[in-house]
């Protein structure tokens, strides 16, 4: 098709806006519909393959799938990346890396001081202990920060969405101790997967590409002053650690996973053999000379 035209037709659509309105939703609504209107030019999109695409848009709002394709089609991760950029331009450097939230996360977690223990005792999974400090840019620890974790069970599941699992089961929410230092005894997680049948694995199925996450543990970690930090660690040897559907991994992000036994075990009230993580967070400064760390987004809420 001509592009006069379709530049005429975009033209009129424009001109139809009154004075009313938000004009930062008009400017991106014109560029996005700019954008498909050539997508649909280009690649010949058929009415047939339109009226599909929007039957997959409506069915997978309805099944609250899209915090999943927004992962799976790396626009989390993106996200991700303009802010490291942002960050790197204001020349803020060093710090924990960060990375994806992803849509699982339920705010209300029980806080704990020091430590917690956020496995019910029935997960079947290898016990874990993960330790560490948090601490500023400037290599001091931070007293009363606030971590708060979050992660799947050994079937790759999350409590409150797996409605089989008790409420905030894998979930905790830890303020450190006067030297900075936190701790939680938990299992250690299964990678996670998109729901069979879903909308996702359709998109991803048509996509030739799998819907696998290798295990992973949540974190954000906050103190006020500091950037806010939302960010994962992996656990190692994860057939799926360098394969992410959500390109969510990064080098810094996978700490070793040690064996530990005995007595090291005590003062977390492990007994036997346990797997154990040591892994200090590092913040920065809050400056106002580049964008918040602090991200609204609709939240599941217990
Ligand atoms: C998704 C699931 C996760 O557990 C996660 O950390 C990120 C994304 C998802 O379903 O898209
Ligand atoms: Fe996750």
């Amino acid at each position: 098709m001509n592009h006069d035209t379709i530049d005429t037709l975009l033209q009129k659509i424009d001109d139809s806006a009154t004075s009313e309105g938000n004009p930062r939703t008009k400017a991106i609504v014109n560029r996005i519909v700019r954008d498909l209107f050539y997508t649909i030019e280009d690649l010949d999109i058929t009415p047939d393959e339109f009226w599909t695409a929007l039957n997959f848009l409506t069915e997978t709002g309805q099944r609250g799938e899209f915090g999943l394709i927004a992962a799976g089609l790396g626009f989390e991760h993106f996200l991700d990346l303009r802010l490291d950029e942002a960050e790197q331009k204001a020349g803020l450097e060093g710090g924990t890396p960060r990375t994806i939230e992803g849509p699982l996360y339920v705010a209300g977690a029980p806080e704990s001081p020091g430590h917690a223990r956020i496995d019910d005792g029935n997960d079947p999974g290898q016990t874990l202990v993960m330790r560490g400090r948090v601490l500023g840019d400037d290599g001091k620890p931070l007293a009363n920060a606030l971590v708060e974790v979050w992660h799947a069970n050994h079937l790759g599941n999350y409590s409150h969405f797996d409605k089989s699992q008790p409420a905030f089961h894998l979930r905790g929410s830890i303020r450190t101790d006067s030297q900075g230092g936190y701790s939680f005894r938990s299992v250690i997680p299964v990678g996670y997967s998109v729901p069979p049948g879903g909308k996702t694995e359709q998109l991803l199925d048509r996509l030739g590409r799998h819907g696998h996450r290798p295990a992973h543990i949540h974190f954000f970690v906050s103190s006020p002053g500091y950037r806010k930090l939302t960010t994962q660690i992996n656990i190692e040897g994860d057939p799926y650690l360098w394969d992410d559907f959500a390109f969510a991994t990064r080098e810094g992000l996978v700490p070793e996973l040690k064996k530990a036994e005995g007595a090291e075990g005590e003062r977390y009230g492990v007994a036997g053999n346990f797997a154990l993580i040591d892994f200090d967070f590092t913040l920065s400064r809050e400056r106002d000379d580049m964008p918040t760390t602090e991200v609204i987004r609709a939240r599941a809420v217990a």
